[in-house]
């Protein structure tokens, strides 16, 4: 399948009025495809970090910078897509078995990250020819 049929960028309902900004992301089909089972946040990474650098077997991802900016890089074996998140409005939905890196990180960067998985480490693969081989397999 071609990458740009595998990720999504979604761009959330804005519910703010004169006292702020309100962003809401329901689960299950609502605003991203997955029930969400995981919250967690990066922050404090800067500039010359790079994150991830693994696949997930299972796990769907939705990204949001609500603070700051950051780049992902996206990889399914045979293509890459680069994508820079800088709007807390702004998502990335990654599907499992794509590789991920984050990284260029903004000094205010705030990276949350909503998954359909309960942490599983079995369920990564951090070596890249090991990526390649299953992907490679499967197809
Ligand atoms: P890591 O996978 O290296 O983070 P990133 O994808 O941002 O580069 O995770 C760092 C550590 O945190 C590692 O020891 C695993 C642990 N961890 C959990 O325990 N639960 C989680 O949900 C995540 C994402 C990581």
């Amino acid at each position: 399948m071609q990458i740009d049929q595998q990720y999504k960028i979604i761009e959330f309902k804005e519910l703010g009025d004169e006292r702020g900004n309100l962003v809401v992301i329901e689960g299950d089909g609502m605003d991203i495809p997955f029930d969400i089972k995981r919250a967690f946040y990066i922050y404090g990474s800067d500039a010359t970090v790079v994150r991830g650098q693994h696949a997930n077997k299972e796990t769907e991802f939705l990204l949001v910078n609500v603070s700051g900016s950051s780049k992902v890089k996206i990889d399914n074996g045979r293509e890459q897509v680069i994508i820079e998140l800088n709007k807390p409005r702004m998502g990335l939905y990654i599907p499992a078995m794509l590789w991920k890196d984050m990284y260029d990180f903004s000094a205010d960067s705030v990276l949350l990250v909503l998954a359909s998985r309960h942490y599983d480490e079995k369920e990564y693969i951090r070596d890249y020819d090991d990526y390649l081989k299953i992907i490679n397999e499967n197809n």
